[in-house]
């Protein structure tokens, strides 16, 4: 179901004792900002270690959930160093971010394994963050609509309509991650207008409107709000920003 949500990533930032400070300093503000109605969904997703822990020490009441920032696709086996879709749900997670682009970059994740992943997180009852966007290369090259096309088919429409109702989008230039060039709240709505229409398109009008969708790069506490209030961007996957108690807080509360 479509809703207003926020993800905090965390990627390889932080000790076990810097995940926790922050976790609970965000459950002191949240508790001395009470959730009212409009209060978004919430997904704190950390490293693997500490995970367990950050979930117990999260801020209770339904609004704050777990997620992971990848997972394997095989159920259980000989992997060395992977950690399961199934592991990650008994410790709590509820989330998992999968074909993030530094995965893709960074670990060769392509189409066809990240279509694997996403099947194993769903049978685990893990609810996918899936990432699309393009490289400045790309955009400069007026081929950003072609390749998230081609992301998205590729990647995600080969689930089924009770598979996709579980998938958040997230749509990441992969220029402005992490360079402080955050997209124009025009260009962010240009491409996840775009998305809806091609989720509408591979399954229906209704599963296109009832999907969320993320923006995630260089989004932060100044400029959340603007990028919030165009119609088809529902919250964000926010990097750097999520690391200050303060600013992830005033970003959740710029809807
Ligand atoms: O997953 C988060 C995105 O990669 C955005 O990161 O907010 O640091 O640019 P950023």
């Amino acid at each position: 179901m479509r809703q207003n949500l926020v993800a905090g990533n965390w990627k390889m930032n932080l000790t076990y004792p810097e995940a926790l400070a922050l976790v609970g300093e965000i459950a002191t503000l949240t508790s001395a900002n009470p959730a009212g109605t409009d209060f978004p969904e919430v997904v704190i997703c950390p490293p693997f270690p500490v995970l367990h822990g950050v979930g117990q020490a999260l801020p209770q009441g339904g609004k704050f959930h777990l997620g992971a920032q990848n997972c394997h696709q095989k159920e259980s086996g000989a992997f060395t160093g992977e950690v399961s879709a199934k592991l990650l749900a008994s410790v709590g997670c509820e989330y998992v971010i999968l074909g993030h682009s530094e995965r893709r970059q960074y670990f060769r994740e392509d189409d066809e394994l990240l279509s694997q992943k996403l099947k194993a997180a769903l049978a685990a009852g893990l609810k996918p963050i899936f990432c699309v966007g393009e490289s400045l290369d790309t955009r400069e090259s007026d081929e950003t609509f072609d390749y998230i096309g081609k992301q998205l088919t590729d990647g995600l429409f080969h689930l089924s309509n009770e598979e996709f109702d579980q998938v958040t989008v997230a749509y990441e230039p992969i220029w402005a991650i992490g360079t402080g060039r955050t997209a124009t709240s025009a260009q962010a709505q240009e491409v996840h207008a775009f998305i809806r229409e091609r989720i509408a398109r591979a399954y229906d009008a209704k599963t296109a409107l009832d999907t969320t969708i993320l923006y995630g790069g260089s989004a932060n506490a100044q400029n959340a709000r603007e990028l919030f209030s165009q119609p088809d961007v529902d919250g964000g996957l926010i990097g750097g920003a999520s690391l200050k108690a303060a600013d992830f807080m005033a970003i959740i509360q710029s809807f």
